[in-house]
């Protein structure tokens, strides 16, 4: 049984199921270059539209395997090439939605941190407690917890590894939506079913440069978002998007 369960649930979206519930779903090489794969497909194939990540009831993923680290010095773990791995998962170029049940821990937490929209179950764990096992975070929480949740938050996770569930994250803007246990997948799902029917070349440009807010001085970062602006202008669909418009009918997007 693979690692990552792949599936069509509706026109446009992909669903991606972490798939080793008996270790949590912790992150093993293995999940890491499958998660990977499955991306690098999903980014080249036109009918993907949306990525949703999801694991199930009792875990998003309780964060990297501890005991692939536990015999590794630091050249091995060098060589494992993680940084390629949270770099692919970053800048991955279509929407990304994150359906967060259980624990979100550690690398866990990191992969979530790389979504785009977040939705959360009122029974999450989240938390970094890489601190408890005397190493820190690798896989982008220093970098990206600070940009979404502001320095002290995110020191204190850090620096305290200690959990915090659904309400607070909602409250430190960590969520994009919290919602009944029960409901992420299919909350989730609905979410993504409204992204998927929106110009897809319009949607990537969005991520693009919401990114780059997050990167880029202001100035630099309006000045791109003008000329993504300016693209579009060109495509298809924006013509299709205005015309449905004074047509008053739903509009047809194919991505040109
Ligand atoms: N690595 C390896 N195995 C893990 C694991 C992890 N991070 N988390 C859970 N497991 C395994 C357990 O060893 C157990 O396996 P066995 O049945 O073979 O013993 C199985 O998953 C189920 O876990 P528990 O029995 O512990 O389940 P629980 O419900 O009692 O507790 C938990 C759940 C509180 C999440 C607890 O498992 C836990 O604290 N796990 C560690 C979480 C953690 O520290 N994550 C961060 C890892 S470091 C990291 O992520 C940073 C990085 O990128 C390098």
């Amino acid at each position: 049984m693979s690692v990552i369960l792949s599936e069509n649930p509706s026109s446009g979206i992909l669903l991606l199921r972490f798939n080793r519930p008996e270790k949590l779903n912790t992150l093993n090489q293995e999940m890491r270059d499958e998660l990977i794969r499955l991306l690098d497909a999903a980014a080249a194939d036109n009918d993907v539209r949306v990525v949703v990540m999801t694991g199930d009831e009792k875990a998003f993923i309780a964060g990297a395997d501890i005991k692939a680290f536990a015999a590794a010095d630091a050249d091995e773990v060098k060589s494992w090439n993680h940084e390629k791995f949270w770099h692919d998962l970053g800048a991955f170029p279509k929407p990304l939605i994150a359906a967060v049940n259980g624990y979100a821990l550690g690398g866990g937490c990191e992969v979530m941190l790389c979504s785009d929209i977040i939705i959360m179950g009122e029974g999450v764990k989240i938390g970094l407690p890489e601190i408890t096992l005397g190493f820190m975070p690798g896989g982008g929480a220093t970098q990206r917890l600070p940009r979404a949740v502001g320095k002290y938050r995110a020191m204190q996770m850090i620096l305290t590894g200690s959990r915090i569930g659904a309400a607070e994250a909602l409250e430190m803007e960590l969520a994009s939506e919290v919602v009944a246990d029960r409901d992420v997948l299919s909350r989730a799902l609905e979410v993504a079913e409204t992204v998927a029917s929106m110009p897809p070349l319009a949607t990537q440009k969005v991520k693009q440069a919401v990114l780059m807010s997050q990167e880029e001085p202001f100035f630099d970062g309006m000045k791109r978002e003008r000329e993504l602006f300016y693209d579009l202008m060109a495509t298809e669909d924006r013509a299709e998007g205005i015309q449905a418009f004074f047509d008053k009918r739903k509009p047809v997007f194919k991505g040109k």
